[in-house]
This record gives C-alpha cells, structure tokens and sequence, in this order.
C-alpha cells in the first residue's frame, strides 16, 4: 500500500514515515515546510534505507491537486496543518484557511482519485474543558474551546463526517492525540520547534542544552498532586506507530480514537524525569497561570487498546531520554546540518 503523508516532514509525519517504512509501507510525503524540514525526510530516508518521493507544495492553495497528477497512492495520512495555539488567537483567519482549505481540497482530490481511506490527525484540544477524567471518545467535542486551531481540529472532524455520509466507501480514523513528547532513539530525528518552543518538553530540553536559562512554570495552585498541570504524554514513537494501526484497522465510517497512555504527569515530574534522562539541571521558576491552561488532561485509550490492538509501550523516562539524544546531538534542532 502507498500511503500518502500531507505534513509528513513535520515532527509526526516524520516518525509515522518511519514507522510505516519498516512496516512495509511505501510513503509519499507532501508538505510546504513552512514549519518542517527537508532534513527531517532526508534522515527517515538514512534511518531506513528507503526513498521518499517528495512533493513540496501548500495543501491549502486552490489548485493544490495538479501537484499530485501524477502520484498514486492508496490512502492518506494528514497531518498537515498550522498547530500554535496562541498564534491561532493572533491570526484567525489564517488558521482556519490554512487548516479547513487544507481538509476541503483533501477530501475533494481522494473523492476524483477514488482514495477512500484517511487518517486524521486531531487533537485532544477538540474536548475543551474537560468535564470528567479520564477523557473517552464520548465526552462533548467542541464546546466552549477557547482558541481558532482547537476550533480547526474540532471543524475538521466535522467536515469528514460529513464527507463521509455523502461518501460512505470514506473510512476515516480521526486521532485525537494527547501530548507527544521524545523523538527516534537514535536521535537523528524530533521536534524542531520553530522560535521559543510553545510546549513544555521542548522547552525543557532547550534549557538543559544551555539554550534558555529557566523554565517558566505555568502555575502551582492547580489541584494536582504538586499543584502543576497535568498532561497525558505519549512518546512519538507510540503515537506514529498508532497511526499504522488505525490504517490497518480502517473500517468503512469515521471513528474517533484517543491516542494516550492513560497515564498523567505534572510538569514538575517531567522536569525531574528529564534531569534524571539527561543529567544536566533544569533550572525553573513558578509564574502566573497561562491563559486558557487547565489543571489536568488524560487520555482513556481503552478503545484503540480494543479495536486496534494499540497501545502505549514506552515510559516518560524514555521520552526524556530520546528527546534528549534528540537535542543534545542537535541543538539548533535542523539548521545547523543545512548551514554547515
Ligand atoms: C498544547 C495546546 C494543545 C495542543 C498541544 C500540542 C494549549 C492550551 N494547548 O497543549 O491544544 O494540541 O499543545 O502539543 O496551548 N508548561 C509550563 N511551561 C512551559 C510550557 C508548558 O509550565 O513553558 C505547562 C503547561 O501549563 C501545561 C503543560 O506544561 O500544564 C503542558 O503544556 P504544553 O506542552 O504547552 O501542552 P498543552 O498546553 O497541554
């Protein structure tokens, strides 16, 4: 099967190609890398021995399926998409094109071509304000989300359902991921944040290479086990390996499923997680909350565990400890290799 990855130089969409690559797959990347990598492919095409064809071109602009005339492919994997919360407050309008263009022009070029599998890639954001932990597939999407690119994974998932009835061949898996952290073990590939990292492993990471001095702490008075927010963390390497199964499990429909351990840590457990995997200190300060933060969020993955026979193998400590050979052998995440 060739599976086509919109997105797929991005930090899942690379990993996901690996792990479809040694699964036998043939992958086909597409992405504008206006936030992503050449290097990125470049380095799943060394880990794996494989080529990858590589279609350079925005999703969202009209006329965006000429590119792919001449590409077969049998299903899609798409990730591509814009995923910084607080600049999706400042840009609106950009998010929503980029995000719901991206889905439209998507799903009209697999209806032309007969592609009637899909993979999407959504986000535990489409929840909101959790109203009852652990999160499962039936808890309320869509209400009351507080930022444009939740709204888009939210609006996307929608979109598809809709494609889907007035399509029924479509199987679709909508994947609503928890928190990816850690990279490849061998770290040649991982996250490459562009600017000051948004998210906390990242940033962490940043600062125990010397890069920042300290952490900024969002916040200690959250009704938590030490006051700090609580996240799901799923290692990247579980997460892209999710992704193959939801392939190998798509039935005629759409279908939601959580992609999580099940399992919470606070911020202040991952910083201590990360000093342990990389022996360096995190030097870190409580501030004020940050806007739109809740205190917790955890996955209830018991329905991938069921219909896909998936499930999370690696811990936090490994998470740190590749995200850390990720970042120590590459401090200026991509860059460097391409301007040495
Ligand atoms: C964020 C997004 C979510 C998105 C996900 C992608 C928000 C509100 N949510 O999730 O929509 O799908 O990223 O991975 O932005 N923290 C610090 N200091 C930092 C950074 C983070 O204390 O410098 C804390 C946060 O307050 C939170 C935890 O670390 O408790 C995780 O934060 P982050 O990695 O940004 O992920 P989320 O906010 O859960």
């Amino acid at each position: 099967m060739r599976v086509l990855l919109t997105g797929g130089a991005g930090y899942i969409g690379s990993h996901t190609a690996l792990v479809l690559l040694e699964r036998g797959y043939r992958v086909v990347v597409l992405d504008d890398f206006s936030n992503s990598s050449v290097e990125a492919v470049r380095r799943v095409e060394e880990l794996t021995g494989e080529t990858i064809p590589l279609i350079e071109a925005d999703l969202a602009a009209p006329g965006a399926a000429a590119v792919l005339s001449g590409v077969d492919f049998d299903a899609v994997i798409h990730f591509a998409g814009l995923k910084a919360v607080g600049e999706s407050v400042q840009q609106p309008v950009r998010y929503y094109r980029t995000n719901l263009d991206s889905t439209l022009n998507l799903l009209d070029l697999m209806a032309e071509r007969g592609v009637a599998k899909l993979v999407f890639s959504s986000s535990a954001t489409v929840y909101g304000d959790p109203r009852y932990l652990p999160q499962d597939e039936q808890h309320p999407v869509g209400v009351g989300l507080t930022n444009p690119y939740g709204w888009s994974k939210a609006m996307n998932e929608q979109i598809i359902r809709d494609a889907q009835a007035a399509r029924p061949e479509l199987a679709a898996a909508l994947l609503r991921y928890f928190n990816p952290v850690g990279a490849h073990p061998s770290g040649r590939i991982g996250e490459d944040p562009a600017g000051i990292p948004n998210n906390l492993m990242p940033y962490i990471a940043q600062v125990a290479v010397g890069a920042r001095e300290r952490l900024s702490v969002f916040g200690d008075g959250y009704p938590t086990v030490d006051g700090t927010g609580v996240r799901d963390y799923i290692h990247v390497m579980d997460l892209a390996e999710g992704h193959a199964a939801a392939l190998e499990h798509l039935t005629s429909g759409v279908t939601a499923y959580n992609l999580g351990s099940g399992t919470g840590s606070s911020v202040l457990e991952v910083v201590r997680a990360f000093e342990a995997a990389s022996g360096r200190p995190v030097p870190y300060e409580i501030v004020a909350p940050r806007a739109g933060d809740v205190a917790e969020t955890v996955a209830d993955p018991r329905k991938a565990n069921e219909e896909l026979g998936w499930r999370t193998t690696r811990t936090l400590a490994e998470a740190c400890r590749d995200s850390w050979a990720w970042q120590s052998s590459n401090p200026h995440g991509y860059r460097a290799e391409r301007t040495a």
